[in-house]
C-alpha cells in the first residue's frame, strides 16, 4: 500500500512539472499571505471543532476509550487460536474437489467451504461433532455450563434443541429467559436441482431457561398449516428468523418473522400475538413493509419502548429501518435506507450506551461468510460499518464467521459491554441437524483504524466476537435482574 501511495503521488509531481499547471502553490507574495490566513483559519476551525466533539462525547456519555477488560471478563476476551489438518488428498471428497474447482477455483478456504457444504465429506464431523460430545444438562453440572460452538445442544429432556434462526426474549413478568426459533426437525429437500435446500415449516419452537445453559422445551409455540394450502404458515411455504418482544402497554408478545413461499418469491414479514411467552401465538397476517420486499429480517426494542424492524430488501442489496406502532403490529410510515448496495442479510442489533451496533452476514444462502458490524448513535442511520469482528480461530474461521451466521446478540445485564453473539452453523445436506455458535462478544477499547472521516479520531469502540472451543459465563452476568 505505501509503494502504491508512493508512485502516485511521484507521477501527480512530475506531472505539475512538465505541464505547468497553475496550482494554489504558485501564488504570488500577495496571495501567500491571504493563502496563510486561510490556513490558520483551517486550522483554528479543525482545533475548535476537535475540541466540540470532544466535550460533547463527554457531555453525552459517549466517551469510548472506556476499558472491556473487567476481570470478569477477561476469559472471555482471550485469543485463542485453532489448526485444522486437512486429510490428504486422496482423503479429500472427490465430488466436493470438482465443485470447487467448477465454481470458485482451487484456495484453501473455498475447498474446505465445499467440504464444509459436503454431507458426506471425511470432514464433517470436523465441523458437526458427533451426538457423543453432544452439550446435555440432563448429565448434572459436573463439567458444566459450558459452551461448545458447533457441538450438539440438548435440551432438557436430552432432545437437540431445534431453535435455528431465533432470538431470545428475557422476560420480566417471569424473569425468564424464551428462546424462539425455527423448528427444523424435518427431512431437508430441495424442490428442483437449482433450488435451496429446504424443511417443510414444522413451526417456531420455545425454550425457556434461566441460566441460559438449560433450556426446557415449552413446545411449538406458532405451529406450521397441514391444510390450508393458501395460508402463509402452510408446511410448504417458508418461515424463518422468528423474533418476539414485549409490548409493556398491550402486555402482549409480539413476534415477527420472515414469510415466504417455497420460492422466496413472496419476500413479506409475518406477524403473531400471544397473551403468554410460551404461546401458543395466533398468526395475524403478513405484508411487505412499505410495499418492499423482505428476506432475513429482525425486530430491536430499544429502551425507550420503541421498536424498530430491521429488513434486507430489494433484491438483498440493502437493509431498511422502520420503527414499528405503538402496539408493535405495524411498521409505521418512517423508512430509512441504511447500508445501499451492501448486500448485508441476517442484521443482529443491539445498543451499549447510547450506541446502537448490528452485525450482518453476507448473501450467501446456507454458506458462510465474513460477518461484519456496524454502528450508529441514531438508530434510523446512518449506520457506518466497522469491519469484521470475529478475533481468534484461525484465518479460515475468521472468514467465515466461525462457520456460521449472525442471528441474535443478547445483552449480559451484569457485565454492560459483554454480549452473547448467537449465530447458526447451518448444515445444508442435512438442515436439521444444523447447530449453534454462541460465542462471547464484547465492545470495548479503541477500534483498530479510524474512518476516514473522523478528523484521525477513532469514532467507534471495537465490536470483537471470540474464538472458544469451549467457554461458560462468568459470575455475575445477571446482576442487574437478580
Ligand atoms: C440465507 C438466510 C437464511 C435462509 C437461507 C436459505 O441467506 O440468511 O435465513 O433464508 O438463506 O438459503
Amino acid at each position: 500500500m505505501p509503494a502504491a501511495v508512493s508512485v502516485v503521488s511521484r507521477g501527480r509531481s512530475k506531472m505539475r512539472n512538465t505541464q505547468r499547471k497553475p496550482s494554489i502553490l504558485n501564488f504570488d507574495a500577495g496571495c501567500g499571505s491571504s493563502l496563510s490566513f486561510i490556513v490558520i483559519g483551517l486550522v483554528g476551525f479543525t482545533l475548535i471543532a476537535c475540541l466540540f466533539f470532544i466535550s460533547h462525547q463527554v457531555k453525552t456519555g459517549h466517551a469510548h476509550s472506556y476499558s472491556s477488560h473487567l476481570p470478569a471478563t477477561r476469559e472471555l476476551e482471550q485469543v485463542e487460536e485453532e489448526h485444522f489438518r486437512l486429510p490428504p488428498p486422496h482423503k479429500v471428497n472427490p465430488r466436493a474437489v470438482k465443485r470447487t474447482v467448477k465454481r470458485r477455483g482451487s484456495t484453501k478456504a473455498s475447498k474446505i467451504i465445499d467440504e464444509y457444504l459436503d454431507g458426506s465429506s471425511a470432514l464433517h464431523d470436523m465441523f458437526f461433532p458427533s451426538e457423543t460430545t453432544a452439550v446435555n444438562p440432563t448429565k448434572g453440572r459436573n463439567d458444566s455450563m459450558y459452551f461448545y460452538p458447533g457441538r450438539v445442544w440438548l435440551d432438557t429432556d436430552g432432545n437437540a434443541i431445534q431453535a435455528h434462526g431465533g432470538g431470545i426474549l428475557y422476560d420480566q413478568n417471569t424473569a425468564t429467559y424464551y428462546w424462539y426459533g425455527e423448528n427444523k426437525d424435518g427431512p431437508t429437500y430441495q424442490i428442483h436441482p437449482e433450488g435451496a435446500q429446504r424443511i417443510d415449516i414444522i413451526g417456531v419452537s420455545c425454550y425457556s431457561s434461566k441460566d441460559l445453559w438449560s433450556w426446557t422445551h415449552e413446545g411449538i409455540v406458532l405451529p406450521g398449516e397441514r391444510t390450508n394450502i393458501t395460508h402463509d404458515l402452510h408446511i410448504s411455504k417458508v418461515l424463518e428468523r422468528p423474533k418476539v418482544i414485549y409490548n409493556d402497554r398491550t402486555r402482549q408478545y409480539v413476534m415477527w418473522m420472515h414469510i415466504d413461499d417455497g420460492n422466496y418469491t413472496k419476500a413479506s414479514v409475518g406477524v403473531a400475538v400471544s397473551r403468554s411467552p410460551t404461546g401458543p401465538f395466533s398468526y395475524l397476517y403478513s405484508f411487505r413493509p412499505h410495499g418492499f420486499d423482505s428476506r432475513d429480517m429482525t425486530i430491536f426494542k430499544d429502551d425507550d419502548g420503541m421498536a424498530y424492524l430491521f429488513y434486507a430488501t430489494r433484491g438483498n442489496t440493502e437493509l431498511h429501518v422502520s420503527p414499528l406502532t405503538a402496539d408493535y403490529l405495524n411498521v409505521t410510515s418512517a423508512i430509512r435506507r441504511i447500508l445501499v448496495r451492501r448486500f448485508r442479510e441476517a442484521p443482529a442489533v443491539f445498543k451499549l450506551r447510547g450506541t446502537y451496533y448490528m452485525i450482518t452476514s453476507r448473501c450467501s444462502g446456507w454458506a458462510p461468510n465474513p460477518a461484519l458490524a456496524h454502528a450508529t448513535h441514531k438508530i434510523m442511520g446512518p449506520w457506518e460499518t466497522l469491519g469484521n469482528p470475529c478475533v481468534g480461530g484461525n484465518h479460515f474461521l475468521r472468514l467465515t464467521t466461525f462457520l456460521s451466521q449472525s442471528t441474535f446478540v443478547l445483552p449480559l445485564p451484569g457485565l454492560p459491554g459483554t454480549f452473547i453473539f448467537m449465530a447458526d452453523r447451518w448444515n445444508p445436506s442435512d438442515l436439521c441437524d444444523s447447530r449453534y455458535v454462541w460465542l462471547p462478544l464484547s465492545i470495548g477499547g479503541l477500534a483498530d483504524e479510524a474512518l476516514d472521516y473522523s478528523f484521525g479520531f477513532p469514532s467507534w469502540s471495537r465490536v470483537s466476537i471470540y474464538w472458544h472451543r469451549k467457554w461458560r459465563l462468568p459470575e455475575g452476568w445477571r446482576k442487574s435482574y437478580a
